[in-house]
């Protein structure tokens, strides 16, 4: 098999392993590259200001590591700018938190450009390259003008929007060409490869065939749904090494018999924080019998927290919890733990095994890896109950979840109530099915299925 080439703006690079605040796609993108291995091109965190980025090279089993910094302006425009006040909140449905700027754009495409100069370098002509995510859509198209042959596929790690949505972003038709300009594009759910091909055929005037090839404007490329899992046979032997922390024991001890309800997330305005703090008060609010017998606790680390409606987000989570707990807290008992930090990975699953529900509700969300991992996670005498948003791409998998409209608090508040009151056999039958698809799909099958279809297609240039 050719060298597998992985491009993403995060690197889980061997220092910044169990910080606590990446997303899904590092976590993922890691164990996905163990049994191959490869190079691991990317951003190496940090904002310097020389005139010619350092390249630091690093090498750990078989995975070279290959990163850069950015400058604080490329930083200012690429990554706060188009990335993530631009892209993100467009593609999870939030036109209403854009910030559109055209130098961002620039820095966008200035930022893309820097890595396909640092990268060209390292390339041979028969790797295999794999782009990850909304940071870098450009790279193919760029790379393509600098003469690389070699097949380039892409994955959105993101939701992709209805075409309605997409045109709100002014150089929408510019990111669909460049999209073309792929051999293979992988989403997480139909729904975000239909968003994709309504947007080509109606906006770009492209040809598409029933299996999902697309011809337009000289561009041959096929899209797939590869859903990503998880490292699903490896969780229980990282829950036992988490059940040694320290955090693992004193929860274990505090709670006593309290179930504990668990959520893990960025603190990311796509997470529904709000929403859930909101459906959890009115079950407090609702079912006076569970005080005193119900613990939630909600790790939520920063994240992109110079972004201004992040920014904006901590103060409104500040003050719901704040809410939550003034209103029913009492000497012995703080219904609502909210934790704005990060713990390492094997404390949050060994978490997710002391926990009775997992609290998984996304107002938007491309696949939500706590979902799965919750899941993976539990015991399977005793396994807790996943409520899961029906906005996840998880939702599309882990149907024997109890799944719930988010913005819907009273009815989250009743499968709340449901969760915590489900019978043992019920819950080893929804935990039982819900497993069976982890081990099928997990995080080797889906590098499998895409690199399987990634082949190289024609493009005019
Ligand atoms: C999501 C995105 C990823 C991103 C991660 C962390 O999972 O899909 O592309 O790496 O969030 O976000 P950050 O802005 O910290 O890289």
């Amino acid at each position: 098999m050719s060298r597998l080439i992985i491009v993403s703006n995060r690197v889980a690079r061997p220092d910044a392993l169990n910080k606590g605040s990446q997303g899904g796609l590092a976590v993922g993108v890691l164990a996905a590259m163990a049994d191959s291995g490869g190079l691991w091109f990317g951003w190496n965190g940090r904002i310097e200001n020389r005139p010619v980025s350092e390249i630091r090279e690093e090498s750990r089993g078989n995975i070279n590591f290959v990163t850069i910094g950015l400058r604080q302006n490329e930083y200012n425009n690429f990554y706060r700018g188009y990335a993530n006040s631009v892209l993100w909140p467009l593609f999870h449905q939030r036109p209403d938190l854009m910030t559109y700027r055209h130098h961002y754009r620039m820095g966008y495409l200035g930022v893309n450009r820097k890595y396909v100069d640092h990268l060209l370098p390292y390339l041979k002509p028969d790797d295999t390259i794999w782009i990850h995510d909304y940071q870098l859509i450009p790279m193919a198209k760029m790379l393509r003008e600098a003469g690389v042959s070699s097949p380039i596929g892409f994955f959105l790690h993101t939701p992709f929007p209805p075409l309605d949505l997409l045109r709100a972003l002014p150089d929408h038709k510019d990111v669909l060409t460049e999209l073309l300009n792929y051999d293979l594009v992988g989403f997480h759910t139909l729904t975000d490869e239909r968003g994709f091909h309504e947007a080509i055929r109606y906006s770009m005037k492209g040809d598409i065939s029933p299996s999902g090839l697309i011809d337009c404007q000289g561009h041959q490329l096929q899209t797939g749904v590869y859903p990503i899992g998880i490292e699903t046979d490896d969780i229980p032997d990282l829950v036992k090494t988490g059940k040694h922390s320290k955090e693992y024991q004193q929860l274990k001890l505090e709670l006593g018999d309290r179930k504990l309800l668990i959520g893990v997330d960025r603190l990311d305005y796509s997470k529904g924080l709000f929403h859930r703090f909101k459906s959890y008060e009115q079950l407090l609010k609702n079912y006076s019998d569970f005080h005193r017998r119900v613990v939630y606790m909600q790790v939520a680390p920063t994240s992109r927290g110079d972004v201004k409606a992040y920014g904006q987000l901590a103060q409104q989570i500040d003050q719901a919890a704040g809410h939550v707990n003034g209103t029913y807290a009492d000497f012995d008992w703080t219904p609502l733990r909210y934790l704005n930090r990060g713990f390492r990975r094997n404390t949050i699953l060994a978490l997710y095994n002391l926990a009775h529900i997992g609290f998984v509700t996304p107002l938007r969300d491309g696949m939500n890896l706590v979902a799965k991992e919750f899941v993976a996670a539990q015991d399977p005498d005793n396994p807790g109950v996943l409520i899961l948003s029906k906005m996840a791409g998880a939702s599309a998998e882990l149907k024997s979840a109890i799944i719930v409209n988010p913005y819907d608090t009273e009815a989250v508040a009743n499968h709340l109530a449901t969760a915590i009151q489900m019978p043992l056999d019920e819950r080893k039958d929804r935990w039982e099915q819900m497993m069976e698809t982890l081990r099928r799909n997990d995080i080797q099958a889906w590098q499998r299925n895409f690199r399987r279809d990634l082949v190289p297609r024609p493009h005019a240039i």
